[in-house]
Parts: structure tokens; sequence; C-alpha cells
């Protein structure tokens, strides 16, 4: 695993916005010019409107100029003792802002990971070719 990513995402893990779950995650993208973009979650009252790290990293990356193909790893992390897979709604955003490929890494709070390539969080997805 990739020491820097881990230690920029665990920074930034005290940043989450959740005081409703009280689950925290951070997610840190690695770019190949070497720049480290990180992201929390950030719940709200109404909580439907919560979003995720996965999400917060991606679109600042994107809203910072980059695109997918600009994009090496995508690392996330939580307070938990197990490993959190993204959820169905960060995987299909996942799926069209990041290539195929692109390295997932998964971090426990004590940094277990477990790694995946972001096609295989969402097989048969409905991509921009459906339209
Ligand atoms: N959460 C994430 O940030 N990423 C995920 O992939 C799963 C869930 C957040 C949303 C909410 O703030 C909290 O974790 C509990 O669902």
């Amino acid at each position: 695993m990739d020491d820097t990513l881990y230690k920029a995402a665990q920074g930034v893990l005290k940043n989450a916005y959740a005081p409703y779950s009280k689950f925290q995650v951070s997610a840190a993208l690695k770019l190949k010019n070497g720049e480290i973009i990180t992201g929390v979650n950030v719940e709200n009252a109404s909580y439907g409107l919560s979003n995720c790290a996965e999400r917060t990293a991606l679109f600042t990356a994107y809203a910072k100029g980059y695109q997918k193909e600009d994009i090496e790893s995508l690392l996330i992390t939580t307070n938990q003792a197990h490993i959190v897979s993204p959820c169905g709604a960060c995987r299909q955003v996942m799926r069209e802002l990041l290539t195929e490929d692109t390295e997932i890494i998964l971090v426990n709070n004590t940094g277990k990971s477990q790694v995946l390539k972001n096609i295989e969080l969402l097989p048969f997805a409905f991509t921009e070719d459906d339209l």
C-alpha cells in the first residue's frame, strides 16, 4: 500500500463531518503528477443530502480541472475495524469519473487493506455508452 496516500487520507479523517452516524470516512486520490486530493464525508440533518468521502474527493479533483486519465488510484479509509466498501452511489460515480483499471485501495482503522480494480466494484454498469 502507498504509505503517503494512506497518511494523507488518515490526516483528514478527523475532518469528516459525521455528527449523525459517527461513521467517519476519508478518501485520497493519487494523481499521475504526484498531487494528492482528499475528501471526507459531509452529513446533513436532512440525511439524504449527505455526501460520501469518495465523491467529495472526486468532485474536488474534477473541479480542479483533472479527469479520469490523470488519476492513478483512490484510497478509502474509515474509523471502523472492518474494511468498508464504497456505497452503490459512489460506485456509479467512480465508474464514470475513474478509468475501469484505476486501483481502489480500501483500508480499515488499523491499516489492513484490500485492493481492487474500479470495474470490479460495478460490473455490467449503466454508463455514458448507454445514452
Ligand atoms: N459513507 C461514505 O462516505 N462512503 C461510503 O462509501 C459509504 C458511506 C458515509 C456516508 C455517511 O456519512 C456515513 O458514511 C454512514 O453511512
